[in-house]
């Protein structure tokens, strides 16, 4: 008898153990459900910005992070549309095939509007200007883009540097370069004789580099914008407008003038 009163006590236990366990793991659950209802509640849509970081003042590394005006201008954006940003470091020639395979959501790179380019993609407005300017070694017997004829000129693939020298000199006088670093590297080891880049980013390098200079010529002015795919133009609306209360609100130049000391 008292063995099967133990046996009793030890099958309610047990079922009550199982009970309470099973009470508690279902409350458990109920606890994860509600916790992931509130992330994705409050999860922020993420905003993919393509770039190619290798371009300063505009973007580059510091550390492991992706800095410069284009950055900070796309964070400044994402946060008026409470959105999170997502920074992808590309080759510059892979940001528009990549915005109009819709892997990014837009390209910012210090991108030049073109013609071209807007049979592309949709471009935003305009942002800051640009000015093509051709870098050569102290001393160097060219002094404009009329003595750019027959000489070797680095440039970064597929920028409106590589294409406006390419269509006005000739390809066969056109080395390319992955970023203006390495094309500025080449002009130092006089790998070529000349590069034709961005002003902003030729500043930075003069600067890197000792013996080198930026002609007073320009070779031509460009104006910079974010690109997107052109079939989002939801997405395009809602990024220009808050860009364009940026600019009006004086938060874009701000940044540029954060990162370009007046000369
Ligand atoms: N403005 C030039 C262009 O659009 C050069 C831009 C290069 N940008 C960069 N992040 N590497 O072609």
């Amino acid at each position: 008898m008292k063995k099967f009163l133990c046996i009793a006590l030890a099958v309610v236990l047990t079922l009550s153990m199982v009970a309470a366990f099973a009470a508690c793991s279902k409350d458990d659950s109920k606890e994860t459900t509600t916790a992931a209802t509130e992330a994705t509640t409050t999860e922020k849509e993420t905003l993919v910005m393509a770039t190619n970081a290798e371009f300063p003042p505009y973007e580059f590394h510091q550390g492991d992070k992706i800095v410069g005006i284009d950055a900070e201008i796309a964070q400044a954006i994402a946060d008026k549309l409470g959105m999170e940003l997502k920074i992808e470091d590309v080759q510059f020639d892979s940001i528009i095939p990549g915005v109009q395979a819709k892997k990014y959501d837009m390209g910012m790179a210090g991108m030049t509007v073109t013609d071209e380019r807007k049979e592309s993609v949709d471009f935003s407005t305009s942002y800051a200007k640009g000015v093509q300017v051709i870098i050569v070694k102290e001393g160097s017997d060219i002094k404009s883009k009329d003595d750019l004829k027959g000489k070797k000129i680095g440039v970064q693939t597929s920028t409106t540097g590589d294409i406006y020298a390419s269509g006005d000199f000739g390809e066969e006088n056109i080395t390319k370069f992955d970023n203006g670093a390495m094309a500025t590297q080449a002009l130092v080891a006089g790998k070529v004789d000349c590069v034709v880049i961005d002003n902003e980013p030729a500043k930075n390098y003069v600067k890197a580099n000792a013996g080198l200079k930026i002609l007073e010529t320009s070779y031509i002015e460009e104006e910079y914008a974010i690109c997107f795919n052109k079939e989002n133009p939801e997405l395009t609306k809602k990024v220009n407008t808050a860009l364009e209360e940026l600019i009006a609100d004086g938060t874009v130049k701000t940044i540029i003038d954060k990162y370009i000391k007046a000369d």
